[in-house]
């Protein structure tokens, strides 16, 4: 609880916006200041180029994966966030994350990426942010996620915490 409190009283919090992409003041600024480019915009829209969605994990070594699968789990899922640098009237994918949920008390969020050459900038805290607060705005307040090794800091920083209370992730595989 402390955490959600600690996040909405953070002025740096994103505000959300009705419109299908939603510009925020404050990422730019962060981004300019960083010399990231001119423009950063978020999108809640599912309509994503998957090529463009592919070469993004594959900048980040992702294995690839059908892109009919991709395809339906953005359709399925129930937050898709998009993050895009915009040049002059071109616009370029450099971040991504997706929730699934049950759409009243569980969240999780998969996919987090932002590209190689944007990273280390603050913009995947930001992208984390935003996911969040769209899901607190839905009333969502359990969400969870898999952390790759190198990455628990990263989330940690956000205020996810490993092994909660000794909950331990678990997983299946088929044989
Ligand atoms: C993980 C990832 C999304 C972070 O995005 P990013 O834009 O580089 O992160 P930020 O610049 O916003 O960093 C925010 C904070 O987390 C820290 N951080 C970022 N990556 C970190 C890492 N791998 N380990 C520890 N801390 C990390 C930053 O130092 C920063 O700390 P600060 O707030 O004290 O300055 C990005 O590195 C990425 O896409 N990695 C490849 C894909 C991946 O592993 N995704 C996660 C799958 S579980």
């Amino acid at each position: 609880m402390g955490f959600w409190k600690a996040w909405f009283s953070n002025p740096e919090a994103i505000t959300t916006a009705k419109n299908t992409f939603v510009e925020e003041e404050k990422i730019n600024a962060k981004a300019n200041k960083k010399n990231v480019g001119n423009h950063i915009i978020f999108s809640t829209e599912r309509e994503i180029d998957l090529y463009q969605l592919e070469e993004l994990c594959d900048a980040v070594g992702w294995s690839r994966r059908p892109l009919r699968k991709v395809k339906k789990a953005i359709e399925h899922s129930f937050l898709v966030v998009s993050m895009w640098q915009v040049q002059n009237t071109q616009k370029h994918l450099i971040g991504f994350a997706r929730a699934t949920s049950d759409h009243a008390f569980n969240a999780t969020i998969w996919d987090v990426v932002v590209h190689p050459k944007f990273q280390g900038k603050g913009l995947g805290k930001v992208l984390m942010q935003y996911i969040l607060k769209q899901l607190r705005s839905e009333e969502i307040s359990n969400v969870t996620l898999f952390a790759d090794p190198d990455v628990v800091e990263f989330y940690q920083s956000l205020g996810f915490m490993p092994d909660p209370e000794g909950i331990k992730g678990m997983f299946w595989y088929p044989h």
